[in-house]
């Protein structure tokens, strides 16, 4: 019993000499660690009778309780101390000129990505998001471009050596196949847009292995050519910020829609170096699109007479050159930082859409 009063009195001596961490934590090792002294006791509670447990138990955990209270008091006084006597000694020169940092910027591609999600979103598109390694199948077949027929020759593939499983897969050559993915796995009304990377052999000023395009799918009851043209004329002014446009359909042919058109879009290359849209005498491609093919319809499990959709597919690379006036394609996938910093976007930068939608 005075043992335990001894004791006790003795270390909330040290612990109140203590005057740093390192010893403070000496002392808890001593005291409180696998061979401290309180352990040893408490080790001995074992051994005793019950009677002896009784009256020598609650007296153990009460000097254990304590020594323990009284090191977390101590560690935080010293540590008050600590700071009490680096804010005395410490100060702050606010005149001083801030270090320069390196700072980074967003790149004309997630620029023009995030301003294409917002017009989007405004629209009340969803995004929705594919691999970039996709089954030859959903790549081609569900979109009406069957095995070994000639249409696969549109697009020069990379292919994927074959899978141990027997599925082919393709880098997809277009984000179309996130049509595929989104009708397998949704009903209709349906309206999204799917972003993203995709590759085909080819190299030059205009082309890279690996670009990006956007995508739009909307299918519902009584879909037609007008709402196409309708979103993408609003989408045009929204992302050019031009109130007046004129566009020009042109027929083409695509596997997965019917009918097919290319977009062109009415501008002014009179001034080299320039193009200003809305007037001129030049036209600038915007991408293809169409009514979504009944048959690319059925083989997602849509319903071709109760459902129609329309679709189109830009080039995202190609909207950013020609709204910022970057004229090589392949210096976007370069890393060149001065190139960067140039074409960089603040990364605080919301995008600025002042033409807008209009309501
Ligand atoms: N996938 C086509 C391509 O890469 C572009 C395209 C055309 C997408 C028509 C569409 C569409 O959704 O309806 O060449």
């Amino acid at each position: 019993m005075t043992d335990i009063a001894s004791l006790q009195s003795d270390i909330l001596a040290q612990i109140l000499a203590a005057g740093d961490e390192t010893a403070l934590e000496a002392i808890r090792v001593a005291a409180l660690g696998k061979k401290g002294s309180i352990s040893e006791l408490l080790k001995m509670l074992g051994a005793m009778s019950p009677d002896e447990r009784k009256t020598q138990g609650p007296l153990l955990n009460g000097l254990r309780d304590c020594v323990g209270d009284a090191i977390a008091a101590r560690k935080t006084q010293l540590a008050d101390a600590a700071l009490e006597a680096r804010l005395k000694t410490e100060t702050v020169d606010v005149s001083l000129p801030p270090r320069p940092e390196l700072q980074g910027s967003v790149h004309p591609i997630a620029q023009v990505l995030d301003e294409i999600t917002a017009i989007f979103a405004d629209m009340g598109f969803a995004v929705a998001e594919g691999p970039d390694v996709e089954y030859d199948d959903y790549n081609f077949t569900k979109l009406n471009i069957p095995p070994d027929h000639p249409a696969r020759q549109m697009q020069d593939t990379f292919y994927v050596a074959p899978q141990t499983d027997g599925s082919s897969h393709v880098l997809r050559t277009h984000t179309s196949p996130v049509q595929v993915r989104t009708m397998l796995n949704q009903k209709p009304p349906i309206r999204i847009i799917s972003p993203g990377r995709t590759y085909r052999v080819d190299s030059d000023a205009t082309h890279s292995p690996m670009f990006h395009q956007v995508e739009a799918l909307v299918v519902d009851e009584g879909i037609h050519l007008g709402h196409l043209k309708w979103t993408v004329e609003e989408f045009c002014k929204a992302f050019f910020e031009i109130d007046e446009i004129e566009l020009r359909a042109r027929p083409s042919f695509f596997p997965f829609t019917e009918p097919s058109l290319e977009w062109d879009m009415r501008c002014d290359r009179s001034v080299p170096g320039k193009i200003i849209f809305g007037h001129g005498n030049d036209w600038l491609e915007l991408g293809g699109s169409g009514l979504v093919h009944p048959r690319v319809l059925a083989n997602c499990g849509i319903d071709p007479v109760r459902y129609q959709g329309f679709a189109f597919g830009f080039g995202l690379d190609r909207m950013a050159m020609l709204k910022y006036g970057i004229p090589d394609i392949r210096s976007f996938f370069e890393s060149d930082l001065r190139w960067l910093r140039h074409y960089g976007f603040a990364a605080l930068d919301i995008p600025t859409l002042d033409g807008g939608l209009s309501k």
